[in-house]
């Protein structure tokens, strides 16, 4: 089995998760750091036991052992240092949201294309038990017809101009922070909407830190989505069909509960508690994907990210958020 050498860029939180799961697969080597700051990288290096470190990330990108990086910075920065790593041929999982916006997540998987080198968004949750087996039941017509969706992911974040959260120079705001889980579950369960109504109110700097969305289907489906960083909403998600419903929800250290309520039968309850707060499974997906010579995975396509970064698109669009870091699609 080969053995891959992993690349975290950024020694920021996401990435302490991430390398913790990691250490979960035995084909993964936690090889190499890149922080902005060299002892950041170091005292990361030295906390989870990483042989390298870099004071740039242009460094990490450079190192020619590397196979694999992850990249944990700001949304605003996805798509330059994807770009930096692809450049250097890497393969990238790239951290949730893929992009700011189409027009980068487009130009970072045609650059993946140019280069022949495997690129992923970070998306959690198609890898979960909670979403497989959701998937599972829907298909199976357990809860017959699905009529509506209400998804929300809500916590209260202390209020700061600069946290990247708030901070619309690193593309902050409750929307592609933790607004994309419940807008992926819409396109997960019930696929691209036609239309789309949205309505935000805004924090101090300018972020959104609230968010209603209302979205239609020419079908006669309707889903409706919330997402804040002003009250503690929790993580749920309900699947209303013809015959009876299905709710998931997870809870900050990613445990999962799903309860199957089927119209005149006592509900059904299941819980899973991934390890690694289930972080593993996309690691084991990239190496998986490169074991077979793939640029992409068949689990989190790009055309899923696509698809998904254009509905955070028309969203926005309907909400007025306008990033100042965009470029000119
Ligand atoms: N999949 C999930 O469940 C999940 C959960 C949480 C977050 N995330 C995603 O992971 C990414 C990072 O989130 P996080 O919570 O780890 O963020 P974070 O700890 O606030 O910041 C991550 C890193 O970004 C860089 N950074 C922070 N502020 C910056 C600034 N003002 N200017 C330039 N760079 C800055 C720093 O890199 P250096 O270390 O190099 O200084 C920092 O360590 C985001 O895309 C987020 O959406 C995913």
């Amino acid at each position: 089995m080969k053995k891959y050498k992993w690349g975290i860029l950024t020694a920021g939180k996401m990435s302490a998760k991430f390398v913790r799961a990691l250490k979960l697969l035995h084909n993964a080597e936690l090889y190499a750091v890149g922080a902005r700051d060299i002892s950041r990288a170091k005292l990361f290096a030295g906390e989870h036991g990483i042989k390298k470190y870099y004071g740039s990330y242009e460094e990490l990108a450079a190192d020619t052992d590397v196979d694999i990086i992850y990249i944990a910075s700001p949304h605003a920065s996805h798509f330059e240092h994807t770009m930096l790593c692809l450049k250097n041929r890497k393969a990238v999982l790239c951290e949730k949201a893929f992009a700011l916006d189409t027009a980068e997540a487009a130009a970072m998987i045609e650059e993946a294309h140019r280069q022949n080198v495997f690129l992923m968004d970070a998306l959690w949750p198609p890898f979960q038990p909670v979403y497989r087996q959701t998937k599972d039941l829907l298909l199976k017509g357990e809860i017959g017809r699905l009529i509506h969706i209400d998804a929300r992911f809500g916590f209260q974040a202390p209020y700061d101009a600069a946290d990247r959260k708030f901070n619309l120079m690193l593309g902050g705001g409750s929307l592609l922070d933790i607004g994309i889980y419940p807008v992926n579950d819409i396109l997960y369960f019930m696929g691209t909407p036609d239309s789309v109504t949205a309505k935000a109110t805004f924090a101090g700097s300018g972020a959104e830190h609230s968010i209603n969305i209302i979205f239609g289907f020419n079908s006669g489906q309707t889903a409706s989505v919330f997402s804040s960083f002003r009250v503690s909403a929790g993580i749920e998600c309900t699947l209303y069909g013809e015959n009876g419903n299905l709710v998931f929800s997870r809870g900050r250290d990613m445990s999962q509960r799903l309860t199957l309520a089927v119209n005149g039968k006592k509900p059904e309850e299941h819980s899973f508690i991934p390890e690694g707060m289930g972080y593993h499974y996309e690691a084991a997906e990239v190496m998986r994907c490169l074991d077979e010579g793939k640029t992409e995975s068949p689990a989190v396509p790009h055309s899923y990210s696509l698809a998904l970064m254009n509905i955070l698109d028309r969203v926005r669009s309907e909400a007025g958020i306008v990033f100042p870091k965009q470029r000119p699609s």
